[in-house]
């Protein structure tokens, strides 16, 4: 692997029946860098998090993560890394205490550190009154508080965060901007999937943007603000033409104004 790269990417494929979920993807991701996949839903963004853990086989492709090869060396990566996934897997019948206390056991970690480190990140993010209560009756985004600080306890050199965000207040979104600044300056390195724009631009330093499996734009928040400038568009709009949303939403609304005028005429 050459310098500085933590993640490179190939014409990767992954093909589901007759849909092209990931279709011939290549982008690197750098060391102390926040990469961005960010893309409508269905762009391909889980699948291809899941190829690069070594979840999902591709079809076509090259990948190489941390110097692993995920089609053979899933454990390592799996030992090397923080991962957030889209869907919270954690056990919902521990509370966060007994879950740390796990990861701890689990990666050998010192278990007394662990726990100061968590708690630090549980009152940073507002959540320590949830320490000892049972996962399963927390908010989604109290859950996805605790995965993200089960994703960073063992310091990983570098984080994998599906959608990590979706339901965060902008108060917690700052606070896990600032974990994964502070991760990035300790030289460690984040991959990280959304749907937003915005959250894109805040947190990023580069984002490649996926549209129907395929990259439709690549490069970091200010090359693609100034490509947006020459277009007279603002970064919003170029994202929203290039992932073909800004067609869709125009016909969403004037379907919606038709049904709405017919249902006036009906009264
Ligand atoms: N296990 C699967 N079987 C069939 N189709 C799938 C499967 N996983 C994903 N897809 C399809 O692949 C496309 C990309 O999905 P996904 O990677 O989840 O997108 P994103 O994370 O960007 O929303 C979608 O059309 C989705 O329906
Ligand atoms: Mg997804």
């Amino acid at each position: 692997m050459s310098n500085g790269r933590i993640i490179a990417v190939r014409n990767l494929k992954k093909h589901f029946e007759n849909v092209k979920a990931v279709d011939g993807i290549s982008f690197n991701v750098n060391a102390g860098e926040v990469f961005g996949l960010l893309g409508p839903n269905g762009a391909g963004k889980t699948t291809t998090i899941k190829l690069l853990l070594g979840l999902l086989e591709p079809n076509e492709g090259e990948m190489e993560i941390l110097g692993y090869d995920p089609e053979r060396e899933e454990v390592q990566i799996k030992q090397k890394i923080g991962y957030v996934a889209e869907e919270p897997l954690i056990f919902k019948s521990l509370t966060p205490k007994d879950l740390f206390n796990f990861i701890a056991s689990v990666r050998e970690l010192d278990e007394s550190i662990v726990e100061e480190r968590a708690q630090e990140y549980m009152e940073s993010l507002e959540a320590m009154e949830y320490y000892n209560q049972m996962i399963a009756t927390l908010s989604h985004g109290n859950k996805q508080k605790v995965q993200i600080i089960s994703a960073i306890l063992h310091d990983p050199r570098l984080l994998i965060l599906d959608e990590p965000l979706s339901g965060l207040d902008a108060k917690s979104v700052k606070v896990v901007k600032e974990i994964l600044d502070l991760h990035t300056e300790n030289g460690g390195s984040v991959l990280f999937s959304t749907h937003i724009m915005e959250i894109a631009e805040e947190l990023c330093d580069r984002i490649a943007i996926i549209n129907k499996g395929r990259l439709v734009g690549i490069g970091t928040i200010e090359e693609l603000r100034q490509q947006s400038d020459k277009l007279g568009a603002s970064l919003e709009e170029v994202f929203l033409r290039l992932t073909e949303q800004d067609t869709s939403v125009n016909e969403i609304v004037s379907k919606l104004r038709e049904s709405f005028k017919k249902k006036k005429e009906l009264i």
